[in-house]
């Protein structure tokens, strides 16, 4: 019998736990965790691998350097339970109910086909029933951005208690207390085998559920007993999924600071198709056959299902047969709360998460930005104004700021600086712009009449958010502009504005981009929207966003035309973007693009700053591009034109339509023309062909372009 019993006091401490429990202080590691369930319904052993697999597919944008998953074995016959056989053999499995038999663990090095291939094999060579069905099963399963020990079978997750895997853990996060807790674990006789921070999790298990079943007999603590427990030791940030022998057909997934998302599909009981849950507590006392799923992202889930659930931090849901609870994990108090939550309708469709018709996911989010755009839009630009629903009551407070500070780090930053000569103008406030590590290394100050903006496409950029703890702790009004709803960013600012860009997965940022720039566009016409002075300005950029999807669709054609460029750019070394003026952030953001997927060293310049110093590289040889469209800067940028051909510099223009003629006189240079829209929406324009040309470059320089070499996509670490 389980669960009947309450422990009262499990395990005491096994250390004294410091007060530094603050989330913001601690990142994760950049992993994907899945989880899958099924209650009720017959499920292959090999449709439930694939579920894991595919989930792990969806995931491996978060890493891609090894991956696992933990499955049940077949029940242990009576003559192996008499021996004490578990797949590991020995005096541990007998430990494990009658029912149950150790877990199946798979790991492996390299991207998740690698663990598809070895899975497949493996379970060929022990002679797995791949048909064998499944009224009740519960699988879990990680895709590893390596930080704590190299990329390995033995680092990857799940991480175990043991020979006999009492207790599976998929880890998404950093345990920043993880040395203490192992010496304490290796001094009451555990051994460790993984160099991660993880591997303590699941010793601590067993440790806790071994201390309470011998001090309060056979199965008398509940899986949630185990894990509040186990919380209660962990500092740093963390959503883990448990998985255990103990408790079969059980899941546990909990959390502080990192993402997790429960999914929920009802299935009828003809033809398995979807049916709408509005509430947890309707899944409280039901046997209806459901399959339940646990990810790190909702683009894992919604292939399955639209009704989820983004859990809080320090819930604990627990899955028992079919049924899920919700505890609410409390340092304080002994036993923690019940908690009621209701579902929400995921507004995402499956094409979303797919190729298409496109090789890569960069090339799909790059051709799908007048689409991307226009939902970025919707709804905000009316009559002659632009309506902010999550700004306007805070819009007179920004107004009195003292400074507008922008925050972040890589392409959000770009964004931001893209934005910045707009919203200075609109607003008067002086915009200060700040990387996210670098305020934080400086402990830049900040102070209360300061606005500070953070933006992020993730919502979960270890950087980012530790800026946004320190400019909360200084007590400045935190705005937060993010693709991810329900992300730490989202849920920790004052206010914000959602980009609405739809899940990007590449991992070079390119749509997210482009609708952070028209975002923050739409926040400089906000908070100007109270002076008369600047209205006809104003109503031309609105005119001019609503133009601005179809302006996009005209640059889009160049398509061909930057294969022809990079082509004549494969062998290159080095190139280098000059911009000046709104276009400053387009020349950093196009040479973050070629470097980050081509891997090729590409700088992006001030033009301004040309003659002091990079001119000296400026030869025959040296591809340089330079940013000229027609705006206040344009004779300016002309001029620099004129010194890089004195010097015999091997040139790219890109100007507006119809300029071609006076950036390059005689036809001196290679040029790209693009359409010419207002001026602070011009970087949206120019940035498309940058991005084309990366990805070209990519794509004939042979390397991965949705997974570039040692990036991933939330850089959930400092
Ligand atoms: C570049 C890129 C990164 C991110 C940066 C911040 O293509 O994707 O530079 O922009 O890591 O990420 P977010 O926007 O998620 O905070």
């Amino acid at each position: 019998m389980r669960g009947g019993v309450t422990v009262r006091t499990l395990a005491r401490p096994l250390t004294s736990i410091s007060s530094r429990r603050d989330v913001g202080r601690s990142r994760g590691k950049m992993c994907g965790i899945f989880a899958f369930l099924n209650y009720n319904v017959a499920r292959e052993r090999r449709y439930i691998l694939e579920v894991l697999f595919n989930g792990l597919r969806r995931l491996e944008y978060r890493g891609y350097d090894s991956s696992g998953i933990a499955i049940d074995a077949d029940l242990r016959s009576p003559v192996a339970i008499d021996k004490g056989e578990g797949n590991d053999g020995g005096e541990e499995a007998s430990r494990l109910p009658y029912n149950s038999a150790p877990p199946l663990v798979f790991r492996q090095e390299g991207k998740i086909e690698s663990l598809v291939r070895s899975v497949y094999s493996e379970v060929d060579a022990m002679d797995l029933n791949l048909e064998k069905s499944f009224s009740v099963h519960a699988g879990i399963a990680h895709t590893r951005w390596a930080t704590h020990g190299v990329p390995s079978p033995r680092n990857s997750h799940p991480q175990s208690s043991g020979a006999c895997n009492e207790f599976l853990v998929v880890h998404n996060g950093i345990i920043t207390n993880y040395e203490v807790l192992k010496e304490t674990l290796i001094r009451h006789g555990f051994t460790f085998e993984s160099e991660t921070d993880t591997e303590v999790i699941p010793k601590l298990a067993k440790f806790v559920f071994d201390k309470a079943r011998d001090e309060e007999g056979e199965q008398t603590v509940t899986f949630s007993q185990v894990v509040t427990e186990v919380m209660r030791q962990l500092e740093g940030a963390y959503a883990l999924i448990f998985k255990s022998a103990h408790y079969p057909n059980e899941l546990i997934a909990c959390k502080r600071g990192s993402t997790l998302i429960l999914g929920v599909k009802e299935l009828s009981d003809d033809k398995n198709s979807g049916k709408l849950f509005h509430d947890v507590k309707a899944l409280t006392k039901d046997e209806k056959p459901k399959e339940l799923f646990f990810s790190s992202d909702l683009c894992a889930i919604v292939e399955h299902t639209k009704n989820y659930l983004a859990i809080e931090d320090n819930e604990v849901v627990h899955i028992k047969d079919g049924c899920v609870s919700i505890l609410k994990f409390d340092y304080g108090r002994e036993k923690p709360a019940s908690v009621q939550r209701a579902l929400s309708v995921l507004e995402m469709e499956v094409e979303q998460i797919k190729k298409g018709n496109y090789d890569h996911f960069m090339q799909k989010e790059i051709h799908e930005q007048p689409h991307s755009l226009t939902t970025t839009m919707r709804g905000r630009l009316k009559d002659n104004s632009v309506v902010l629903g999550g700004l306007k009551d805070h819009l007179k407070t920004i107004r009195h700021s003292r400074r507008i500070i922008f925050i972040g780090c890589g392409t959000s930053y770009n964004a931001a600086l893209a934005a910045r000569p707009f919203l200075e103008e609109l607003s008067g406030i002086p915009v200060t712009m700040e990387l996210a590590s670098d305020l934080l290394d400086r402990q830049g100050p900040i102070y209360r009449e300061d606005t500070a903006v953070f933006v992020s496409q993730s919502g979960e950029t270890a950087d980012t958010l530790l800026a946004l703890e320190y400019a909360l702790g200084n007590g400045a009004l935190c705005v937060g502009v993010t693709n991810t709803v329900g992300s730490t960013l989202a849920r920790r600012t004052h206010c914000g504005v959602h980009i609405n860009a739809g899940c990007e997965i590449g991992v070079a940022s390119t749509k997210a981009y482009t609708s952070q720039i028209v975002v923050m566009a739409m926040m400089a016409l906000a908070i100007g929207a109270d002076k008369i002075s600047t209205q006809a300005r104003r109503e031309a950029i609105i005119n001019g966003l609503s133009d601005l999807p179809k302006k996009v669709s005209e640059v889009l054609k160049l398509d061909g035309e930057m294969r022809d460029l990079a082509k004549s750019l494969i062998d290159t070394q080095s190139l280098l973007v000059f911009g000046r003026g709104y276009n400053y952030a387009t020349a950093l953001e196009g040479a973050l693009k070629v470097k980050e997927v081509a891997l090729m060293h590409s700088e992006g310049m001030l033009a301004g700053e040309m003659k002091h110093g990079p001119l000296a590289l400026v030869d025959e040889t040296l591809p340089i591009i330079v940013i000229a469209t027609h705006d206040a800067c344009f004779s300016k940028q002309q001029s620099v034109i004129q010194q890089l051909h004195a010097r015999k510099g091997r040139l790219i223009v890109m100007c507006s339509e119809g300029d071609a003629t006076s950036v390059c006189p005689m036809g001196s240079c290679r040029v790209i023309e693009v359409p010419q829209v207002a001026d602070c929406l011009q970087p949206v324009i120019n940035i498309i062909p940058m991005q084309l040309l990366a990805y070209h470059l990519t794509v004939l320089r042979g390397y991965d372009v949705d997974q570039p070499r040692n990036l991933a996509k939330s850089v959930t670490t400092e």
